[in-house]
């Protein structure tokens, strides 16, 4: 690509971050976690995109969970209704007709902002070039569009946390995981752009589990937060579910607790069986690495901090 990459400017605390997501269980949890960090991330917005359930689901879905943290100040923004080339293929037998089965959350004040998120992200990181990061923890169909509009934006943003893809197996299909085999297009698209990427994929979110005594933990704090986490977690795949997409934010907290390797990252998009796999290739010095990509995880820790800042929350 020619564009030049730019001079990054300082890191600016708090760190201005927009989540792109699909409430969804795992994505809420995500929410909560960066709503409960104030002094570190300033959540920009929220954008939503069609995945673990549909757009007419996972926007208002986002709004009830901003509603449940007390976060009205942020805008949440629908985006994209449908991956780039396949027909949605939605996740509701993990997540619940609703995304958020078991939450307990009534439906959303208010009505949906009219703004379309892929807009908004373009200008809003155009805008502040070199200082805004984005945790995409769904199908990347918005991002995906948002660079086909505008390449450069991949050098505009400081930096992109994904949740998604796998070195090793898949969940959805043997080789595949779920939010890259949903939009596997985007997911290239992404990939190449030339951004700065950091890969949370299933090797490291399957150690991110929800064991059965730290949700005791959580659902001792007796707070609204809390009884809705512990809710969805009941109706959350198996017992001990993984937490998948709050890894993604938590790296912009605790860094530490993770390891990573610069790694080439390839996604599948052709052969019908493996569609969506994300080849990762370890060892690979710059510039073939695309991305960091996470690997081994102080689960304690995760649940530990995870739990402190659910505890922040009190009777909102
Ligand atoms: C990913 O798929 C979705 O069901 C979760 O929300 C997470 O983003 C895990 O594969
Ligand atoms: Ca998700």
């Amino acid at each position: 690509m020619s564009v030049p990459r730019p001079i990054l400017p300082e890191p600016i605390i708090p760190r201005p971050i927009i989540i792109d997501c699909d409430p969804g269980i795992d994505d809420a949890i995500a929410l909560m976690l960066a709503f409960a960090s104030s002094e570190t991330l300033e959540v920009l917005a929220v954008t939503t995109v069609a995945g673990n359930v549909p757009l007419h689901l996972t926007e208002p879905n986002a709004r009830r969970v901003r509603d449940l943290c007390g976060a009205s100040q942020v805008p949440v923004l629908a985006g994209c209704p449908r991956p780039l080339l396949r027909r949605l293929v939605t996740a509701d037998d993990i997540h619940g007709a609703s995304g958020l089965e078991g939450s307990g959350l009534p439906p959303a004040r208010g009505t949906a902002d009219t703004r379309h998120a892929v807009d908004w992200l373009r200008d809003t990181i155009r805008a502040r070039p070199g200082e805004i990061t984005v945790a995409a923890v769904g199908p990347l169909t918005n991002l995906a569009v948002a660079l086909v509009q505008r390449p450069e934006l991949a050098y505009e943003i400081r930096e992109i946390i994904i949740m998604g893809g796998a070195a090793g197996a898949g969940n959805v299909t043997p080789d595949a995981e779920f939010n890259f085999h949903v939009d596997p297009h985007a997911a290239r698209i992404v990939f190449e752009s030339g951004a700065s990427i950091t890969m949370v994929g299933l090797d490291i979110t399957r150690q991110a589990r929800a064991l059965p005594e730290w949700l005791q933990t959580i659902a001792a704090l007796d707070t609204p937060v809390a009884r809705c986490v512990v809710g969805m977690l009941a109706h959350y795949g198996s017992v001990g579910g993984s937490l998948h997409d709050v890894l993604a934010v938590m790296q912009l907290l605790r860094p530490e607790l993770m390891t990573f390797e610069a790694c080439r990252v390839e996604i599948e998009i052709e052969d019908p069986e493996t569609i969506g796999k994300s080849r990762v290739t370890r060892g690979v010095p710059p510039p073939e690495a695309n991305a960091q990509v996470g690997f081994a995880l102080d689960a304690p820790g995760f649940r530990a901090f995870l739990a402190e800042r659910l505890g922040r929350y009190g009777a909102v």
